[in-house]
């Protein structure tokens, strides 16, 4: 089998601190700019997506794409805890009108990483508050945006801050300090207290995801209500595999970083499947990659069949529709970005053909952009981005997947 089914969704995904620019009322903000960042450069003007983005969707069409994943941004939203932005949420109606103007569906989401910089003071998601402000917001958002929006995720990767932690315990690095001194430094910096000072990727993940599993399931609902299309949560999904005798840890950390987030979204009208490469666990340790295997820019080993056992373990376990909401290589060398992507859409169609309810593929990423502590090193793009210029230039493997989408099969 080489064909999709009719109706496959074919798109690219962004998120907004990533390529919009300017994001100043952000945690992230914050913590780039600051003396001793964690991060390799600030985000700066990123893509200037926030201007640019009619360009940018238009030329995602022109490529053969049917639909743009991008997310709103909280922080210009609510830039201060209970002002919301009438201006802010004009801008992200007028972007969604011009997907809906060049024949592009708009999929959503309402979390992508980045919040206020009120909110991380505050707690963050580690704070039993963050289920209500974050459901205060989206049905704010909602109410504005609803009758446009096509496809809605709530929350990006709600198992990330989990699995970020628990792979930092299971590595058993001994941070060098850095961490919570940049935690304290914000902390400081913004007015708040060093105990409450938790952004999303660097917190504590234990603490975090009893929230966001419950947050997912209040936004659900306050979102359903507003919009007539699918909404769902997105979740980060490596495959996990285990050498001789690391099954006990593989099978725990599977549970804890992966299945109880995907028990929690049974009944919903998808789960996006998010993957990049495996994990290894051996007795009590996380393994390498393989000596000798292909390495990404991130570091992965490049492992492109990994999306194959995560959609099924996905559909399995939360017994939901699945889109694949990104999948992606950070790569100099676009010749790579298309044999993994190839190989990856091979495993989709292998899945297909066993029934299992598969929707749509979307990549990671339309535009190389702000690869988060990486800054702009890794190219997870489609596109090239000359930042001095804000000039785009498809790349081969742009054409590729245009073509690959507009057929709606491989040859
Ligand atoms: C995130 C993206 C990120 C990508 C590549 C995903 O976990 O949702 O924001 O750029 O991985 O690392």
């Amino acid at each position: 089998m080489s064909r999709f089914p009719d109706g496959f969704l074919w798109g690219t995904a962004t998120a907004a601190h990533q390529v919009e620019g300017g994001n100043t009322s952000s945690d992230l903000w914050l913590m780039e700019m600051m003396k001793d960042s964690l991060f390799a450069e600030p985000s700066g003007d990123a893509c200037d997506h926030y201007h640019l983005y009619d360009r940018d969707i238009a030329m995602l069409k022109a490529l053969g794409f049917g639909v743009y994943r991008f997310s709103i941004e909280w922080a210009r939203i609510e830039p201060e805890e209970g002002f919301f932005s009438a201006a802010a949420l004009d801008h992200y109606r007028r972007m969604i009108a011009s997907c809906l103007a060049h024949g592009i569906v708009p999929m959503v989401t309402f979390h992508h990483f980045t919040a206020p910089l009120w909110f991380t003071r505050d707690g963050g998601w580690e704070d039993a508050s963050s289920v209500d402000r974050f459901a205060r917001y989206c049905e704010k958002a909602a109410r504005a945006l609803g009758d446009v929006v096509d496809y809605a995720c709530t929350i990006n990767e709600a198992n990330i801050p989990i699995m970020v932690t628990m792979m930092r315990e299971a590595v058993g690095i001994r941070g060098s300090g850095r961490r919570e001194r940049a935690l304290e430094e914000a902390a400081r910096l913004c007015g708040g207290a060093v105990a409450k000072f938790a952004p999303y990727l660097s917190g504590n993940g234990h603490a975090a995801a009893p929230n966001l599993i419950a947050a997912h399931r209040k936004s659900y609902d306050v979102l359903k209500a507003h919009i007539d299309g699918p909404v769902g949560m997105t979740v980060a999904l490596n495959e996990f595999q285990a050498v001789e005798g690391g099954e006990a840890l593989r099978d725990m950390a599977d549970q804890a970083i992966n299945g109880q987030f995907l028990e929690s979204l049974k009944g919903d009208d998808f789960v996006g499947v998010q993957t990049y490469t495996r994990v290894r666990f051996a007795k009590d340790t996380v393994l390498p990659p393989p000596d000798g295997a292909e390495r990404t820019q991130m570091g992965y080993e490049f492992y492109p069949e990994a999306l194959e056992a995560t959609i099924r373990q996905a559909a399995r376990v939360s017994h939901c529709p699945v889109i694949v909401t990104e999948n992606g290589i950070g790569t100099e060398d676009d010749t790579r970005r298309i044999e993994y992507t190839r190989r990856a859409l091979e495993g989709c169609l292998r899945a297909l053909e066993d029934g299992v309810d598969l929707r749509g593929y979307i990549h990671w990423s339309m535009l190389d952009n702000y690869e988060w502590l990486e800054g702009y090193r890794p190219k997870f793009g489609l596109v090239e981005v000359d930042r001095a210029t804000q000039a785009r230039r498809p790349k081969p493997s742009a054409y590729w997947l245009g073509e690959v989408a507009k057929g709606n099969g491989l040859d």
